[in-house]
């Protein structure tokens, strides 16, 4: 229960989970690199989401659209206008901060010493000057409270300016603004640029989603919390196209599939819930996030948006390419086809890499445990991880006890027959009760020791990472015991 996002960043990096991005030069902020489990564990919850849009849902289909896009798609998007957050330096230090974010930490400071009034009221005027894009008022509001820089300690600050998060870089080799393409801050328009295409080629009728997996690139002002916030990330996103008037039914029953996805995963249910917007972004009709309870507090891990026919209609705008659906199904009302609309779009989206940190938050344990008996008896710690089996990165490794008698060889039988099955391990290195450890700390659901009753029994010990518990088992049932274990 008192796990600290340090013990998580630590334990990430020790056991090739995530690592700062080139760290020999002292890394890159607010960017990282998954490890060898870390790679594992983020592809099972992108196959796990993939499926779950994709082949649980008949009507939802996939594409993997490119990260560099037509420059005008973020016209058409409102990003190039509108994808800004406030930003205000501090003279002393030369660091730049998210203005809204030094408000909001205010805020807390209040909240933490019993003022939850005077936070609340704090939070309310932040909202209503950024609703009305008075950076002055916002200004005036650090000023006001009194807010200094965490590193100089002043409050000599700047002007509060907007500062757009894109990315850009030069398209081709002719110099100059025209050429000047953005790395896609979202993966959502390039499912919307290719509505038509999809709809059209893979037979869809209204209502129906299209789903993607990709990076997506954001300049972030302030960029803390390990993984939680960076500038180069992954989302996990799907676009529902609805017939108008039917988006509400579609918003809600998303909401709780997307909810219901973070319970199946294993997040436990008390540390989700569903947090509405009152500041909406520039496409949103209505908005929730699904947050998550990390050491932090709770913070938000996916964002589920009714987007109107926001998003289309701009692209059908600056493109003059018609974005509509010709509906034949029948209006009860007319008795006519409802015709041609531009569909609305119910959207959820979940960034990868917070999915994996909450995973990861959720299934780090550490446990109290007794280990010998009589004068050997002794008290230590156990870290292992707690980890949904289909989604560890090994489901099961396996051990000779000894090196010798045949045990070795009968252990790479056993593991030849399962690798093609699962990502099984053989290890032979170390007393047996630190091979244990190893596969706790990565979390194994599974250890398979070959020992000398194996070899006149076929039999195996099995041994369970959450009880430690160990049952014999014939080696002729593992694959359907481990299978069975693994399946979602
Ligand atoms: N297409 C809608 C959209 O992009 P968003 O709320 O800005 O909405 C969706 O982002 C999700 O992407 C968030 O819930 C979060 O999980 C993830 N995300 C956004 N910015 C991120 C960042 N800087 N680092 C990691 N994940 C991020």
């Amino acid at each position: 229960e008192n796990t600290q996002l340090k013990d998580i960043v630590s334990h990430a990096k020790e056991y090739g989970f995530v690592f700062p991005s080139s760290e020999i030069y002292d890394g890159l902020a607010a960017v990282y690199d998954y490890g060898p489990n870390g790679v594992e564990l983020k592809n099972n919850l992108k196959r796990l989401w993939w499926q779950a849009m994709t082949q649980l849902h008949q009507n939802v289909v996939g594409i993997d659209a490119a990260i560099f896009m037509a420059p005008q798609t973020w016209v058409a998007s409102g990003h190039v206008a509108g994808f800004n957050d406030p930003l205000v330096d501090n003279l002393d230090s030369k660091k730049r901060y998210r203005a809204d974010v030094l408000v909001e930490d205010k805020a807390a400071e209040y909240e933490a010493a019993g003022q939850q009034d005077r936070a609340a009221d704090l939070l309310a005027t932040l909202g209503r000057l950024l609703t009305d894009n008075d950076l002055a008022g916002v200004k005036e509001l650090i000023v006001s409270e009194k807010i200094v820089c965490p590193i100089s300690g002043t409050c000599n600050w700047t002007d509060v300016r907007q500062f757009n998060l894109m990315y850009s870089t030069q398209g081709s080799a002719v110099e100059g603004d025209a050429a000047q393409i953005y790395l896609r801050p979202e993966t959502a328009q390039g499912i919307f640029v290719n509505f038509l295409n999809v709809q059209k080629s893979a037979r869809q009728k209204v209502p129906f989603g299209i789903a993607q997996i990709g990076k997506a690139f954001r300049n972030e002002i302030v960029a803390r919390q390990f993984i939680f916030r960076m500038r180069e990330f992954e989302q996990m996103e799907m676009q529902f196209f609805v017939r108008p008037g039917t988006e509400e039914e579609w918003y809600n029953n998303w909401k709780q599939a997307r909810r219901r996805f973070h319970e199946a995963v294993g997040l436990a249910p008390e540390k989700l819930r569903f947090h509405d917007h009152d500041k909406l972004a520039h496409y949103a009709k209505a908005a929730v996030d699904i947050e998550y309870e990390f050491p932090f507090g709770f913070k938000e891990i996916e964002g589920i948006h009714s987007r109107s026919d926001f998003d289309l209609t701009q692209h059908q705008e600056l493109s003059r390419k018609k974005q509509q659906y010709f509906d034949n199904d029948v209006n009860p009302e007319t008795g006519k086809p409802y015709g041609n609309y531009v569909p609305y779009v119910v959207e959820t989206s979940v960034g990868a890499d917070r999915l994996f940190l909450a995973t990861l938050c959720q299934a780090y344990q550490e446990e109290t445990i007794t280990e010998g008996e009589g004068e050997k008896e002794q008290t230590k710690t156990r870290t292992f991880l707690k980890l949904h089996p289909a989604l560890a990165p090994i489901k099961a490794a396996i051990f000779p006890l000894v090196k010798k008698d045949g045990m070795p060889e009968k252990a790479e039988e056993i593991f030849n027959s399962l690798r093609f099955d699962f990502p099984v391990i053989m290890e032979e290195r170390d007393a047996i009760g630190k091979r244990y450890t190893r596969q706790d700390l990565i979390g194994t659901p599974f250890c398979i020791v070959v020992d000398g009753q194996t070899l006149e029994d076929e039999t195996v010990t099995v041994r369970h990472r959450d009880s430690r518990e160990q049952t014999r088992m014939p080696i002729s049932e593992l694959r359907a015991y481990i299978g069975q274990a693994v399946s979602f």
